[in-house]
């Protein structure tokens, strides 16, 4: 189908993304080491067939010399990645400040900050121009590097400011915006002061990206609320010009963890977990250490399965891989310790002098141990409340090739519409439900276990990351510029 429109020449690519898919470490005046991280966005478009791609990001560090930035920009090159220095007062303003602390609650459905309300509509002006004075800043560099002919893919709640900067530089560009997190209905969206200027920004992109049809339709439903702009079948329309409104759903490559559960490391890896866990079923968490993971029920769901399951007591533990992250923002603090609270307490209930029922880690697993760990896994836990995706969820089914374990998923990510009929969907907030799907799982016949997991494996084994990434571009692609028409006529 879409694939075909990219034969012939190599179509040139700039990707833009707050966070380049590296972490810098500085070694010296004007030496860096470099480590690309294998995320899902990464492999999604390194594995885009005639597509020459270029990142455009924030590297994740502060470097405020000449020397310093020099050599960062020479050690990124060499991975096709290209800079974007933010001082430490934009990042606190943009990134932890109107990014973090006010969109990404917004988008998941937690609302605008509570607490401290007068100070937080005083500070929203200020860092609503920190977020428009970084989106240009981005900008620029895309500016500095376009070439006629490129298309420019910019990414998530970060850079929504981002199309009408790159539009009004340039009215040819061919630009595509894509949402990573939900776009939640036009009733909440409607709260946020900066409203109808992040829409009107978005709207000047060409093409416009949702997870799910859920998040466009609420997109386009702001759109037509808050702007009185027209909605169609297409997109959003302004004075005869149509900016394409689709959903896109994003996978994994699930081959990099096929292959991985093939090397002799992760085997042995495997071994390793399977005896330490003998006797015992293992069910998994992994998310970042964020609220909108829902990691408190999840525990608090787990305590009732086991207060209303005696028998299970010393057959399951439950293994919370939570990743510390955006660890400057107070918000984020306050639920890292709730949560070892939780454990905390739970463990002192339950646990014996020779085992616990929760083991909890505050950090990442590098990925050979991550692949080992969801295929030793019995039952995954996915309890967001809200969630773009969820490629965990992928991730796991991926992995389960041999054993067929269940997963049970909360409704309200956006995997849910792909993996529903595969997993056991829950609603995250019913801690009663959970712990009874729990109990379900872990008794589940293995004919029923084996139904299920096909059904998952195929999705995800097919709609893989590079076809998401295959589908946008070309999509791109055949959208017509308005303004190349004009010039063309
Ligand atoms: C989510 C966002 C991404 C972001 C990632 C990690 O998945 O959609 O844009 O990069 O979280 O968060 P961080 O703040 O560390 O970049």
């Amino acid at each position: 189908g879409r694939r075909g429109t990219l034969k012939g020449m190599k179509q040139r690519l700039l990707v833009v993304a707050n966070r380049l898919p590296v972490s810098a470490v500085r070694r010296g005046e004007d030496s860096w080491s470099l480590e690309i991280s294998a995320g899902g966005l990464v492999s999604a478009l390194l594995g885009v067939k005639d597509v020459d791609a270029k990142w455009i990001g924030w590297a994740g560090v502060n470097v405020s010399d000449e020397v310093g930035q020099r050599a960062l920009k020479r050690a990124l090159a060499e991975k096709r990645c290209i800079p974007v220095f933010l001082d430490e007062e934009i990042v606190h303003q943009y990134y932890n400040g109107y990014c973090n602390n006010i969109l990404w609650p917004l988008f998941h459905y937690l609302g605008l900050p509570q607490e401290d309300r007068l100070a937080t509509t005083r500070n929203f002006e200020s860092q609503f121009n920190a977020y428009k004075r970084a989106n240009q800043m981005f900008a620029d560099v895309v500016n500095q590097h376009y070439q006629e002919g490129d298309v420019v893919w910019c990414h998530d709640y970060h850079l929504m400011f981002l199309p009408k900067c790159l539009k009004e530089h340039n009215s040819k560009m061919k630009v595509g915006w894509f949402l990573h997190t939900p776009f939640p209905s036009s009733e909440i969206y409607r709260t946020l002061p900066s409203r109808s200027d992040l829409l009107r920004s978005v709207l000047a992109a060409d093409l416009v990206g949702f997870h799910t049809y859920d998040y466009a339709r609420h997109f386009v439903s702001a759109c037509t609320r808050i702007l009185g702009l027209e909605g169609t079948p297409e997109g959003v329309e302004d004075q005869g010009r149509l900016t394409r409104v689709a959903a896109f759903p994003i996978g994994i490559d699930s081959d990099r963890f096929k292959r991985a559960l093939d090397l002799p490391a992760v085997k042995k890896h495997v071994q390793e977990l399977t005896q330490r866990f003998a006797g015992r079923k293992v069910m998994l968490g992994v998310d970042r250490l964020d609220m909108i993971k829902g990691i408190p029920q999840k525990i608090l769901a787990f305590e009732k399965f086991l207060e209303e399951s005696p028998d299970w007591r010393d057959k399951v533990v439950l293994l919370q891989i939570a990743v510390p992250t955006r660890t400057d923002v107070p918000e984020y603090q306050k639920l890292t310790s709730q949560v070892h609270e939780i454990v905390g307490r739970i463990n002192g209930r339950f646990g014996t002098l020779t085992a616990v029922p929760i083991h909890h880690l505050d950090r990442s697993l590098d990925f050979h141990a991550l692949c080992a760990l969801y295929a030793v896994t019995d039952v995954a836990l996915v309890t967001s409340l809200r969630d773009g995706m969820n490629l965990v969820s992928y991730e796991f089914v991926a992995c389960q090739g041999s054993k067929k374990g269940v997963l049970i998923l909360s409704e309200f990510a956006g995997a849910a519409q792909s993996l529903g009929a595969g997993a056991l969907l829950v609603n995250p907030w019913n801690i009663t439900e959970v712990a009874k799907n729990i109990e379900h799982a872990l008794s589940m016949t293995s004919e029923e276990r084996e139904k299920r997991h096909r059904h998952n494996y195929a999705h995800v084994t097919t709609h893989t990351a590079q076809d998401w990434a295959e589908t946008f571009v070309s999509e791109l692609n055949d959208t017509i510029v308005e303004a190349q028409l004009r010039t063309r006529q």
